[in-house]
């Protein structure tokens, strides 16, 4: 087994379970009852898995389809560009849609996703993202349903990488790599 180093915690286990069930609570508020959603693998699995749960609990039954999109390398800097590896198997056409995301910080993932399911005929995109970074937004990129504003640090833990190592964290802390 890898050693990790200790994870200094952003935000706990019980702290997430308590934002998630409140973002659920704000969709199922603002969203049709027929809505697919689009969760953008890998950071976001964890975040989905849980959401569509805390909809469940609410009366909430969307689809669900996974897209993977990158714009990291192996390591914390951004790339720039994003890339599709897997992509949805199902039609958005006319149809709304939810993407399910892990964390906003460039704006590029999202403006690319958006943009993306617009062009391919969705009749509305929203946006649930659980962090966001406010202050390193790069292009035009908002969320309609945000989990936590954080400061500029590199997270890792509930579905969020470094190097692909952390995402089994039950909870999000930070590395000191910048
Ligand atoms: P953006 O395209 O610059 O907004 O970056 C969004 C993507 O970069 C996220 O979906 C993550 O995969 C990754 N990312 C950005 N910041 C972090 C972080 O602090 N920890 C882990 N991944 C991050
Ligand atoms: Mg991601």
């Amino acid at each position: 087994m890898t050693e990790k180093r200790s994870i200094p915690v952003l935000f706990t286990a019980a702290e997430i379970k308590e934002r998630v069930e409140a973002m659920a609570g704000e969709i199922a508020a603002k969203l049709p009852a027929d809505f697919l959603i689009v969760s953008l693998l890998r950071g976001s699995f964890m975040f989905t898995a849980d959401l569509v749960r805390e909809l469940y609990a609410v009366g909430v039954h969307p689809q669900i389809d996974f897209m993977t999109l990158s714009s990291y390398g192996a390591g914390a800097q951004s790339s720039g560009n994003v890339a599709i590896g897997r992509d949805i198997a199902d039609d958005v056409t006319g149809r709304t849609v939810l993407i399910v995301d892990d964390i906003l910080e460039t704006g590029r993932t999202l403006r690319y996703a958006h943009d993306l399911l617009i062009e391919r005929g969705a009749a509305d995109v929203k946006i649930a993202m659980l962090l966001e970074k406010p202050n390193k937004l790069e292009v035009a990129a908002k969320a309609d349903f945000v989990g936590f504003s954080i400061p500029d640090k590199f997270v890792v833990g509930y579905g969020l990488d470094y190097a692909n190592h952390y995402r089994e964290l039950p909870f999000i802390g930070y590395l000191d790599v910048h």
